[in-house]
């Protein structure tokens, strides 16, 4: 996985036909799919439950870009080792979700995986400045965490800040939630580089007519290209 920042599209599997993990996470990687992002919650830090550690084992037997697991669990270390075991190539955990995610973010790391710290809307830029030389990634909520299909939080300030900060250090922009192509140019333009979408890339399409999620993860891409002039 090496370090760049053009504008990658990572499809929320969280949007995908449950019974037909495996053929989703094929279908949006021949539409395009750079990553494929794999949200987990538990009932608990999010008022909604996905998936723990054998689900995103059989996930990753599919895919062939990069698993990017988003745990929005709490508590999180308990479970990064199983995460990482599961094949996690990036693990992203929550800043609100324990009182030391300094140390959960090198466990992460210690486990072999690339570290992502994951801020809230309503969780200032500062919150990550201490953790930005353990970090692979910063993911910018700019929904509330929980579902899909959301409406958008405009969080360009935020995005704009964090970019500042990273400087020229090796760490990803990742926004996530409400990502589509009338929100993806001004992301863009404030310095992020992933781009979550869940509901704009699944919509229309399906397994047996997954054209419509390459149309759908193209019109992102362009708009935020577009953006970079
Ligand atoms: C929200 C999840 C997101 C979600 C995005 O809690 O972390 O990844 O699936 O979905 P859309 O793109 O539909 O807002
Ligand atoms: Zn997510």
């Amino acid at each position: 996985m090496d370090f760049d920042r053009s504008i990658k599209i990572a499809p929320s599997i969280l949007s995908a036909d449950f019974a037909d993990f495996g053929r989703e996470i094929r279908a949006v990687e021949d539409q395009g799919a750079d990553w494929v992002h794999v949200d987990v919650m538990d009932g608990h830090f999010v008022p909604n439950i996905t998936f723990g550690p054998p689900a995103v084992a059989a996930f990753r037997k599919h895919v062939r870009t990069v698993m990017d697991v988003h745990l929005m669990i709490a508590p999180v270390d308990p479970y990064i080792d199983a995460f990482a075991r599961a094949g996690a190539d990036i693990i992203t955990a929550h800043v609100e979700a324990g009182p030391h995610i300094h140390r959960t973010l090198q466990a992460i790391r210690g486990a072999g995986a690339k570290a992502g710290v994951a801020l809230n809307p309503g969780t200032p830029a500062e919150s990550v400045e201490h953790l930005l030389d353990l970090a692979d990634l910063v993911c910018v909520m700019t929904v509330n965490p929980g579902f899909g299909g959301q409406k958008f939080i405009d969080m360009t300030d935020k995005v704009r800040r964090l970019h500042a900060m990273i400087g020229d250090r090796p760490v990803h922009i990742e926004i996530d939630g409400g990502v589509d192509p009338t929100t993806a140019p001004g992301l863009a333009r404030a310095g992020a580089d992933v781009l979550v979408a869940g509901s704009a890339v699944f919509r229309g399409g399906s397994v047996s007519n997954s054209a419509p999620y390459g149309e759908n993860i193209a019109a992102i891409r362009a708009a935020a290209q577009a953006a970079l002039g």
